[in-house]
């Protein structure tokens, strides 16, 4: 049985089988009508949610199969203190695969430990969006060809935002060179930076403004400020002003060139691009239906899947509390912390729910 809690729970090798499933399955919907006839999928939406929710629904619904689920969470046990553990013995024997959305970082894996059936993770906390990456990805080899050896800019709220996360770990993954262009306060967590470095052997380039290097980027990828995962203290506005992408910025960006944002937008990308063709991003989200249906289909073991998952990390238990108070490990007492080793020379180790760096 397998899970998707993070990119690194597929292969390369399996991504790409999942974007050929995915190409077949948006030129020719209908001859995968009824491959999901008589499952069920559920649907755990603790947090906000348009796109991912509504594209699974579409994406089940699409293979015949249904969905149930929440979108309000007071509506839940949870509300009366039901762990993320219980929950998940539960659902999995009400529905075949499970998705959801917590704002804990490592909620999902917690979540998928417990549950019986296939759990994927569609956002937790500011850790990682997994399917995100995978439609982000999807979306760049369709307009760019291919992502070895093309400049994908990450552009806004690197720090909190897990889109942004995901994507840099698959950009590394599939050989693109990434330039990380955050205003202060908001550039890529250490984690982040400590993972492209030793597992991937990657090593970003920083900008400070969009301006000073859109003439390089292949790729344009904005994101909006998380102001829901703002540690207090920080001046909202302000923040919002630090970074737009508008057209006179897009004069010196290159014909071939496309934006991306994984939506919704705030103030961050202004409505005049739209009509710009290098504008991807409604496409991109067009996208998440056929690479969600692909994902399932395989998660479920409809379609053959060749296992060729990469080597697992060393897991350890670990004493050490995880330093980042947002970690599931520090919200429910029954969650032993985990590490996992990066290397050995230097020890470089992470938490494995949330992957906060470990002293
Ligand atoms: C993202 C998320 O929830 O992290 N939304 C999405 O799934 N497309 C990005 C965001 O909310 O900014």
């Amino acid at each position: 049985m397998r899970d998707f809690i993070t990119l690194d729970d597929l292969s390369n090798f399996e991504i790409e089988q999942i974007f050929r499933l995915a190409d077949q399955m948006k030129e020719q919907p209908a001859t995968w009508a009824g491959f999901c006839k008589g499952k069920i999928l559920a649907t755990l939406f603790f947090e906000p949610s348009t796109r991912t929710r509504l594209s699974f629904e579409s994406a089940i619904s699409r293979l015949d199969g249904r969905a149930l689920g929440f979108t309000d969470p007071t509506s839940s046990s949870i509300a009366k203190g039901e762990t993320i553990a219980d929950t998940a013995r539960m659902v999995a024997n009400y529905a075949d695969l499970i998705t959801v959305r917590h704002n804990w970082a490592g909620s999902a894996r917690v979540m998928a430990e417990y549950a019986q059936v296939p759990v994927i993770n569609c956002g937790d906390g500011g850790h990682s969006h997994p399917t995100q990456g995978l439609i982000d990805l999807y979306t760049m080899i369709k307009r760019q060809g291919n992502i070895q050896k093309k400049t994908i800019g990450i552009c806004g709220d690197l720090r909190y935002s897990r889109a942004a996360h995901s994507l840099a770990i698959g950009v590394a993954r599939f050989g693109g060179q990434l330039v990380h262009i955050a205003p202060s306060g908001f550039q890529m967590p250490e984690w982040v930076i400590t993972k492209l470095k030793h597992l991937y052997g990657v090593e970003p380039t920083k900008a400070d403004r969009i301006s000073d290097v859109i003439g390089n980027l292949d790729v344009i990828y904005v994101n909006r400020l998380q102001a829901e995962r703002l540690p207090p203290g920080i001046d909202l506005q302000s923040a919002q002003k630090a970074y737009q992408l508008n057209s006179t910025i897009m004069e010196s960006a290159k014909s071939s060139s496309m934006i991306m944002h994984p939506l919704p937008r705030v103030n961050e990308l202004t409505y005049e691009l739209d009509g710009d063709p290098r504008a991807a991003y409604f496409e991109q989200s067009a996208n998440g239906v056929p690479v969600r249906m692909a994902l399932m289909v395989s998660l479920l073991g409809l379609e053959h899947l060749v296992l060729t998952k990469p080597p697992e990390q060393e897991i350890m238990e670990d004493l050490q509390q995880c330093k980042n108070p947002n970690c599931v490990t520090g919200k429910e007492d029954y969650i032993l912390s985990k590490s996992e080793v990066l290397s050995s020379q230097p020890m470089v180790r992470i938490c494995s729910y949330c992957n906060e760096l470990k002293d």
